[in-house]
C-alpha cells in the first residue's frame, strides 16, 4: 500500500483514492501517454473536465492500461458555463462518451459561475443560485442512473455551497478548491469538515508558482524531499486530496514518492505561512 491507493471515505461510503493526477492544461497529444506513466508509477485517481478537451485521451488511457476498471477512479466536471438543468444532461451525455469506460467516479459542477462572470461575481454570488440548484437537480438525477456513482462541486465558496444544499436531497460529496502551502482556504475548508464533504486541494504546486519558494524548500530539504513532494505530502496530512499535475515523467514519478512524514512543527510552519507563490489568481471570496 502506498499514499496513492490509501483511500479516503466520502460522506456517501464510498472510498476514493487520496492522491488524484491531475490533467488541466495537458495537451490532448500528451495526455494518453502521460495518463499511463501515472498508471504506471501507481496513481489510481485521475482528475479531468469536458474543459480540458483531453477526455477522450483519458478514457482511452485507462482502457488501455490493462488495470481494473473498479480499480482506477475517474473524475470529470460539467463546464462552469453551463447553467441550465437540459445542459447539464447534454453535457454530461458528452463526457460519458469521451469517456467511454463504463461509469464515471464522481461529477463535479467545474464553478458555480460560468468563467467569463468570474470577475464580476464578487458582489452577485446569488446571481447563479438558482441555476446552480436546477443543475444540481439534474446531477442527482445522473446519479440514480448509476452511471455516476458520486457528485460534487468545484470553486463554491460557503455561500454557494449552502445555496446549493437549502435545496438538494444529495449532499456534494466534494468541493475541489484552490488549496496550496500558504493559500488553504480555510472558510471554505472548515465549512467543507463541518458538513462532511471532503475538500480536494486543486493547484497543489500552484500550477509550478511555489515551487521555488526558499520557505518551502528549506522545510523539503530536512526531509530530503523535493518540494512538490513536501506541498502534497502537507496536503495529505491536512486531510485533503492533492490533484497534483505533471506531463514530464521524471515529475510524475517525483510526485508519486510520499513515503516520509512532515512533523507537527513543521505542518505548523507550512499552515502559518503567507501564500507561497506569487502572481496566483484567487477568487474573490471565500464566504
Ligand atoms: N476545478 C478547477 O477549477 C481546477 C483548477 C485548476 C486545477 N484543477 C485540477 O488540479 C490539477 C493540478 O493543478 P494545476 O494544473 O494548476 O497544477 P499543479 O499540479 O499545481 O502544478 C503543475 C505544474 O508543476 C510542474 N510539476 C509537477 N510536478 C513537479 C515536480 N515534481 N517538480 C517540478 N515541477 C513539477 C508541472 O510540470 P510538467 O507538467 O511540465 O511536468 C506543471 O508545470 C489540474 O491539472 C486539474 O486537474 C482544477
Amino acid at each position: 500500500m502506498t499514499k496513492l491507493n490509501e483511500t479516503y471515505t466520502l460522506n456517501n461510503g464510498i472510498k476514493i483514492p487520496k492522491v488524484a493526477f491531475g490533467t488541466w492544461q495537458m495537451p490532448a497529444s500528451k495526455t494518453r501517454q502521460s495518463v499511463l506513466d501515472a498508471l504506471e508509477a501507481g496513481y489510481r485517481h485521475i482528475d479531468t473536465a469536458l474543459a480540458y478537451g483531453n477526455e477522450k485521451e483519458v478514457g482511452q488511457a485507462v482502457r488501455d492500461s490493462g488495470i481494473a476498471r473498479d480499480q482506477i477512479y475517474v473524475t470529470s466536471k460539467l463546464p462552469g458555463e453551463t447553467k441550465t438543468y437540459e445542459g447539464a444532461k447534454h453535457d454530461f451525455e458528452e463526457t460519458f462518451n469521451n469517456l467511454d469506460i463504463d461509469y464515471l467516479d464522481l461529477y463535479l459542477i467545474h464553478a458555480p459561475f460560468p468563467w467569463n462572470e468570474m470577475s464580476s461575481t464578487s458582489g452577485t454570488v446569488e446571481k447563479w443560485d438558482k441555476a446552480n440548484q436546477e443543475i444540481w437537480k439534474a446531477m442527482e438525477e445522473i446519479l440514480a442512473t448509476g452511471k455516476v456513482k458520486s457528485i460534487g462541486v468545484s470553486n463554491f465558496n460557503v455561500h454557494d455551497l449552502t445555496s446549493l444544499m437549502s435545496t438538494a436531497k444529495v449532499t456534494p460529496a466534494v468541493d475541489q478548491i484552490q488549496y496550496y502551502v500558504g493559500y488553504t482556504e480555510p472558510k471554505i475548508s472548515h465549512f467543507a469538515k463541518d458538513n462532511d464533504i471532503l475538500v480536494e486541494a486543486y493547484s497543489p504546486l500552484a500550477t509550478g508558482r511555489m515551487l521555488s519558494n526558499p520557505t518551502v524548500q528549506r522545510i523539503a530539504d530536512k526531509y530530503k524531499a523535493s518540494v512538490a513532494q513536501l506541498a502534497i505530502q502537507f496536503i495529505v496530512q491536512n486531510g485533503a486530496l492533492p490533484l497534483p499535475k505533471a506531463t514530464h515523467k521524471e515529475h510524475i514519478l517525483d510526485n508519486a514518492k510520499l513515503d516520509f512524514v512532515i512533523s507537527d512543527e513543521d505542518m505548523a510552519t507550512l499552515n502559518d505561512m503567507s501564500d507561497s507563490a506569487t502572481n496566483m489568481y484567487h477568487h474573490a471570496r471565500q464566504e
